[in-house]
């Protein structure tokens, strides 16, 4: 039986390669506790970056009595004379009812100006500076490179609809290209620009996204993770490694192995249809969602591929391994890519990100064992058949393994 060896091999090379590039990717985006502000150093005692926009948060909170809440917001806008926004929802993680700065260059000097966006303003009504319902203290800005905005602002503390004592408070930031006359421009709509918001523990400073999803994320997360990027290459080492030596066990450990692996894929990927953007911390929710819907797909055709299997000796067989193991190529590979995206946007502890690199490691590892192992065992037992074939001409009588010639 011929086994396109190089595309097994190919395989695990595919299998190892997301490793490589996974581990030499960091953000470039800065993150200090320390600003000069109207030639005053100011050190603040969290900070944040946000995950998207290259933008970062800093901040100290002074207790009530004469409470304040002193940020430094910081962040890129897509062009010169463009703006960048930083706001707080006293009501919930989202644009509408967003208390909001917005800083830009213009023409009579760098301006912060306050926002109440509404409802109003995302059905497209114009953004005229308003009133807003924090009390401000103090908000100055700076400008560098013409496109790189940090705004300091001081806000009284506590604020309304905050607890003081659990401040989980809700950021929603965004960028547009242009001011026209006081009036900023439209932001973006990528995934990105839509998912810039975040709820952080002012007092912890950890990045939190409100109980709602948590328990839905986190499903889909491990159901994912261990359907997708466990048991799927799992199974293809089940399935390479195993047959030479156990067959037909292998074929079955393999098929268990998948089943398992896609009823879990598809468990976490309906529960990640339930999920909006809402929760997300960074990354790319749209991309992941494509890649999402694509490995179903090719996980689908997969599984029935099954089905439609010919018989060992049939002609077709050879166009069929080759159309089963490319499907399971691009499924480790898009899997395992799909499985750090959602690590971006969910940003869990590092040590999460950690542990699936050493299952990862430790799977490729094992692969790397097993391959040479099976290497010298398929070479002795053709040097030692050809031995016996060799030992048939020269000796006469030759008997093959299976019953004696008759
Ligand atoms: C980050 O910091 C480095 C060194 O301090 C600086 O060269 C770079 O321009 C900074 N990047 C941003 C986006 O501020
Ligand atoms: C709060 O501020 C007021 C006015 O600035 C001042 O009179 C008062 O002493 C301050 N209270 C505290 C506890 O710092
Ligand atoms: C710039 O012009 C605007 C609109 O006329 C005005 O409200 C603002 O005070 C001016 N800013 C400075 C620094 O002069
Ligand atoms: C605002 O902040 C600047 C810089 O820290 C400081 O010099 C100024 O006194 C502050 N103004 C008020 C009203 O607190
Ligand atoms: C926020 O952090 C504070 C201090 O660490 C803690 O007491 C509080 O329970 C936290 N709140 C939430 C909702 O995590």
């Amino acid at each position: 039986m011929a086994v396109p060896v190089y595309i097994l091999r190919l395989l695990v090379l595919l299998l190892l390669l997301p490793l490589i590039s996974i581990s030499s990717a960091s953000t470039a985006v800065n993150c200090t506790k320390s600003y000069n502000i109207a030639g005053e150093k100011r050190l603040f005692s969290h900070c944040v970056v946000l995950g998207t926009q290259e933008a970062s948060l800093a901040w100290s909170l002074r207790p009530a009595p004469n409470g304040s809440l002193d940020v430094i917001f910081s962040g890129v806008a897509p062009s010169p004379g463009g703006w960048v926004g930083w706001g707080i929802n006293p009501y919930r993680l989202g644009m509408v009812g967003t208390q909001t700065f917005i800083g830009f260059q213009a023409s009579n000097g760098s301006t912060l100006l306050t926002f109440d966006v509404t409802k109003g303003t995302e059905d497209g009504k114009a953004f005229v500076c308003t009133p807003i319902s924090l009390h401000v203290l103090n908000m100055t800005i700076n400008i560098a490179n013409g496109n790189q905005i940090a705004m300091f602002v001081s806000i009284s503390w506590p604020i309304p609809n905050v607890d003081p004592s659990s401040p989980v408070i809700n950021h929603v930031w965004n960028r547009g290209p242009s001011v026209y006359n006081f009036q900023p421009s439209s932001h973006g709509f990528s995934g990105a620009d839509l998912s810039s918001k975040i709820a952080i523990n002012m007092s912890s400073g950890i990045l939190f996204y409100g109980p709602p999803n948590n328990l839905l994320e986190n499903a889909h997360a491990i159901l994912n993770t261990v359907g997708w990027g466990i048991l799927l290459p799992s199974g293809v080492i089940a399935a390479r490694y195993m047959k030479p030596f156990v067959d037909p066990a292998w074929f079955y450990t393999h098929i268990t192995i998948q089943i398992l692996g896609y009823i879990l894929g598809v468990a976490g990927w309906a529960t990640g249809l339930s999920l909006d953007n809402v929760g997300a911390r960074g990354g790319n929710p749209s991309k992941h969602r494509n890649i999402g819907f694509t490995l179903f797909g090719i996980c689908t055709l997969q599984m029935m591929a099954i089905f439609l299997r010919p018989n060992k000796d049939h002609k077709l067989r050879k166009g069929w391994n080759l159309y089963h193991y490319s499907l399971a190529a691009s499924i480790l590979i898009l899997g395992i890519v799909n499985i750090f995206e959602g690590f971006e946007i969910m940003s869990p502890p590092q040590k999460w990100r950690d542990t699936y690199i050493a299952v990862l490691g430790a799977l490729g590892g094992v692969a790397i064992i097993l391959e040479i192992v099976t290497w010298i065992y398929v070479c002795r037992k053709r040097r030692y058949s050809q031995g016996k074939i060799q030992g048939a001409t020269v000796g006469g009588a030759y008997q093959f393994e299976k019953g004696p010639v008759g």
